[in-house]
């Protein structure tokens, strides 16, 4: 898959960690930055990546801020994206299973590196379950429309 990836200060130090972790998942990476663990306003770095897997440039998002959520919370803003902060395995699991997550927002500051890469790893390899959850997830896509 191509894989979307930005951070902020909060989730720099773990971002190229990540980055190399993915690939050698075997998928596609797209940087989005930024380029060094300077202040940055996440929303900035989360939009770029939201947009991508909006238009179907990328397939998936991961986004890396201080808790996960300022940076998730913009992404589910933007169209076709259903984005949440997560930091427990079995929530990587069914963010994919029953919600058909499409980018994930991760903890730089209170989740360690590699139960970071587990929850990517969940969260790349999970198929959507479809069936019942199915118009759930278009319940919630209408949102966009209003
Ligand atoms: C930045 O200080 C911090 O607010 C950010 O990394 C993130 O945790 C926001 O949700």
């Amino acid at each position: 898959m191509r894989i979307a990836i930005a951070s902020d200060q909060g989730g720099f130090c773990q971002k190229d960690l990540i980055i190399d972790f993915v690939r050698g998942l075997g998928h596609e990476v797209e940087d989005f930055g930024p380029a060094d663990a300077g202040r940055v306003d996440y929303p900035d770095f989360a939009s770029p990546v939201a947009h991508a897997v909006s238009e179907g440039r990328a397939d998936r998002g991961i986004l890396i801020c201080g808790t996960g959520i300022g940076m998730a919370l913009t992404a589910d803003k933007v169209p076709g994206v259903r984005a949440a902060p997560i930091n427990r395995p079995d929530f990587a699991r069914l963010f994919r299973q029953h919600n058909d997550g499409n980018v994930i927002g991760l903890s730089g500051r209170f989740v360690a590196p590699m139960d970071n890469c587990e929850l990517v790893r969940i969260f790349l390899e999970t198929d959507f379950d479809g069936g019942r959850h199915c118009q759930r997830v278009e319940k919630i896509m209408r949102e966009d429309a209003r």
